[in-house]
C-alpha cells in the first residue's frame, strides 16, 4: 500500500462551453443518421459547436480564468501550465504558451501534452510529479478541445459522436489527506489504428518543389466495436489496479468519472466494477465526446449538482486515442 499523504490538491475547477448547440435533428439533416441512433447507441442527444475561427486557447482562457478565480490563485503565481488538447492551434506555439499568455502567467513552463481524450488524466499523473519534486505550489491543467476542426463532417460512423469544449483545474500544494492520492498511465500503441485523428500531412521536398499542402483531409477513424471492448476492460483494469494499490475498494469510492465516449462503456464499466449507478457520473447526453475535456467537464458539473464534495474520494478514468488510458484517484 502507498503512503497516503498527498502532494497536491483541487483548489479550483473551471469550464467554457461554446454557445452554439448541434443537435441529433440537426445531424439528421446532414447525414444518414437518425436521432433514435445516436441515443441509443452512444446516449448522446446534443453538443456543442465553436465559431468559425475560434482558437484552442481562445476556448480555453474563460475555463483557466474561472479555475483560477475560484482557487484564489493569481496567473503570476502559476509555476507550471499545462494543456491536454489533441486539437492545438499549431505545432509551436504550444496551446498552453499561448494560455499563459493570455492569462498574464510570466515565465512560468507551459507546454501541451498529447494522449488524446485520456489528456487530463496523463496531466494529472504529469503534475502528481512536479508536486512531489517539493518546487511547484500551484498548477494549471487546462484540457481544450475542438473536434468540430478534424471531423470529417461526411463520415456518419464518427461525426455524431464528438462535441467542443474546454475545462480547467488549479492543483495547489498539500500535504494532508485531501488531494491527489495517486495517478495510474498505461498506452499501448500495437492498437494505435483502433482510433486515429488530426490532419494527414506529407513532408515537403523543396528540390521537387512538391510541398505539403496543410490543413487539407482532416479526420478521424475509429475501429468503433474493437476500441468499445478494449475501452471497457483498460478502464475496468486500471481502476481495480489503482484501488488496490492504494488499499481501497469501490466502497471506499463516492464518485466516479469516467471519460464520456458512450453511455454504453460508462454503464458497463459501472457494471463491471460493481457501482450503483448513483455513483458513476454522466453528462455525456449534452456534450458528447470531448475528449480530453470530458473529465474535468463533468467533475465541474457533479460539483455544481453537489454530486462531488470536500472530501469526497472520486475516481476518474479514461481511455483514448493510442491507444492510451489511465485512473487519478483523489479526496476532495
Ligand atoms: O473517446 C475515445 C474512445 N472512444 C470509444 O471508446 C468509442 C468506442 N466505440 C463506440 O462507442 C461504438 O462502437 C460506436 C458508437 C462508435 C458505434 O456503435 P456500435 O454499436 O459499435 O455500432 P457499429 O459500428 O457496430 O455499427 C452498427 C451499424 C452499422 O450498420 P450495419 O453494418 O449493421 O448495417 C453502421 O453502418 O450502425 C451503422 N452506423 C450508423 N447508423 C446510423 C454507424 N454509424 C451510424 C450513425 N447513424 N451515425
Amino acid at each position: 500500500m502507498k503512503n497516503s499523504a498527498t502532494a497536491c490538491r483541487i483548489t479550483g475547477v473551471g469550464a467554457n462551453l461554446p454557445e452554439r448547440v448541434l443537435t441529433n435533428l440537426d445531424l439528421e439533416r446532414m447525414v444518414d443518421t437518425s436521432d433514435e441512433w445516436i441515443v441509443t447507441r452512444t446516449g448522446i442527444r446534443e453538443r456543442r459547436i465553436v465559431n468559425e475561427g475560434t482558437n484552442t486557447y481562445e476556448l480555453a482562457l474563460p475555463a483557466a480564468r474561472e479555475a483560477l478565480e475560484t482557487a484564489g490563485v493569481k496567473a503570476e503565481e502559476l509555476d507550471l501550465i499545462i494543456c491536454a488538447t489533441a486539437t492545438q492551434d499549431r505545432y509551436f506555439p504550444s496551446t498552453a504558451c499561448m494560455i499563459g499568455h493570455g492569462l498574464g502567467s510570466g515565465d512560468a513552463p507551459a507546454f501541451d501534452i498529447s494522449a488524446a481524450c485520456s489528456g487530463f488524466i496523463y496531466g494529472s499523473s504529469i503534475i502528481n510529479q512536479y508536486f512531489k519534486g517539493g518546487a511547484t505550489k500551484h498548477a494549471l491543467l487546462v484540457a481544450s478541445e475542438i473536434y468540430s476542426r478534424i471531423v470529417n463532417w461526411k463520415d456518419r460512423s464518427t461525426c455524431v459522436l464528438f462535441g467542443d469544449a474546454s475545462a480547467a483545474v488549479v492543483f495547489s500544494a498539500a500535504d494532508g489527506p485531501e488531494g491527489l492520492i495517486d495517478t495510474c498511465i498505461r498506452s499501448n500503441g500495437e492498437y494505435g489504428s483502433f482510433l486515429t485523428g488530426g490532419a494527414i500531412t506529407r513532408a515537403g521536398d523543396p528540390l521537387s518543389g512538391a510541398l505539403p499542402s496543410m490543413g487539407e483531409n482532416y479526420f478521424i477513424e475509429m475501429k468503433g466495436n474493437q476500441t468499445f471492448k478494449v475501452a471497457v476492460k483498460s478502464m475496468c483494469d486500471v481502476a481495480q489496479r489503482i484501488l488496490k494499490e492504494n488499499g481501497m475498494s469501490v466502497a471506499d469510492v463516492d464518485l466516479v468519472i469516467p471519460h464520456q465516449a458512450n453511455i454504453r462503456i460508462i454503464s458497463a464499466v459501472g457494471k463491471s466494477l460493481g457501482l450503483p449507478e448513483e455513483k458513476v457520473y454522466s453528462n455525456i447526453h449534452r456534450y458528447g465526446n470531448t475528449s480530453a475535456a470530458t473529465i474535468p467537464l463533468a467533475l465541474y458539473e457533479a460539483q455544481k449538482e453537489g454530486r462531488a464534495k470536500k472530501g469526497d474520494v472520486v475516481l476518474m478514468v479514461a481511455f483514448g486515442g493510442g491507444l492510451t488510458w489511465g485512473a487519478s484517484l483523489m479526496r476532495l
